[in-house]
């Protein structure tokens, strides 16, 4: 079976504070994006190993992956004796906060359950999902929505805001650095309560944007922003020369980093960004 396993940008991300068990709550309107991975996932029944290649050499392939953890725990929740192959055909850079690793493991459990005959209750694989990582549930829901908790809250975005959001062009790019999500979290964690931002004020802030009928570049914010940009200064001074570049109408790092995006208009010319960046 082939399924596409998209990456994700973070319109809004603000992190409210460190909970007891040591992760942190967020509020996030997240979406995910028209590029992506692909997978190809095999069974094979009477048992056998889980087997990940994929044609990036820089991908480990072995239990440390996402994917391979998703198909090891899938088997073990649903019982079930078979061996595993994937092929991953992979776009989505790392370190990027764009959420590949999540994605890949959110499309295996889904292609896994989709190629045996669905032996988890949609629940049952949101629960799998979650003890994975952070970040995996919103892969499975698989259309733009809002997150809160540790990212196992989605809320479904009202028709009408989805539509606002549907076909934006975006140029998606990553600096030749990545951010490791532990350090993100620690340095805003090292700011507080500076680093946080009280959720009353982030839920009014998303609120007021979700009841306005606004296109995404109002909404752009970041929590993750002003620990990245303090120790990555390329990034502040990158985002700032492509906001007065023709078309654009905003620009932010999506989740932990470094990835950022760009929102075009029709008239931005990709190539010129390109060049600058
Ligand atoms: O869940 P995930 O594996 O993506 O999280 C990676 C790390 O990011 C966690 O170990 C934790 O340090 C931090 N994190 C957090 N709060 C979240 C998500 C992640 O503190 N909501």
């Amino acid at each position: 079976m082939t399924v596409s396993s998209p990456a994700k940008i973070n319109l809004f991300l603000a992190v409210t504070g460190r909970r007891a068990d040591g992760f942190h709550d967020l509020v996030s309107l997240v979406a995910p994006v028209a590029f992506g991975d692909e997978l190809e996932v095999a069974v094979e029944p009477g048992g056998g190993d889980i087997v990940l290649t994929c044609d990036d050499e820089r991908v480990p392939c072995g239990a440390q992956n996402l994917a391979v953890r998703a198909a090891e725990e899938f088997r073990m929740a649903a019982e079930v004796e078979v061996g595993v192959r994937i092929r991953m055909n992979k776009r989505i850079p790392m370190g990027a906060g764009l959420g590949g690793a999540s994605s890949n493991a959110a499309a295996v459990l889904r292609a896994l359950n989709t190629l045996l005959g669905s032996p988890l209750a949609e629940g049952d694989l949101r629960l799998l999902a979650a003890s994975l990582g952070s970040d995996c549930p919103l892969f499975l829901f698989g259309e733009p929505c809002v997150m809160r908790g540790r990212g196992e809250r989605l809320e479904r975005l009202p028709e009408a805001v989805a539509a606002r959001l549907a076909g934006r062009r975006l140029l998606l790019y990553k600096p030749d650095f990545s951010i490791s999500t532990p350090w993100a979290y620690g340095a805003l964690a090292a700011m507080a309560p500076s680093g946080y931002i009280e959720s009353r004020l982030a839920e009014a802030m998303l609120s007021r944007w979700l009841s306005s009928s606004d296109g995404p570049e109002t909404l752009l914010f970041n929590s993750f922003a002003a620990v990245a940009d303090r120790k990555f200064m390329a990034l502040p001074v990158l985002a700032e020369r492509l906001r007065g570049m023709p078309g654009v109408q905003g620009v932010l790092m999506t989740g932990s980093g470094s990835a950022s995006f760009a929102l075009l208009d029709e008239e931005a010319d990709a190539q010129s960004l390109e060049a600058e960046i």
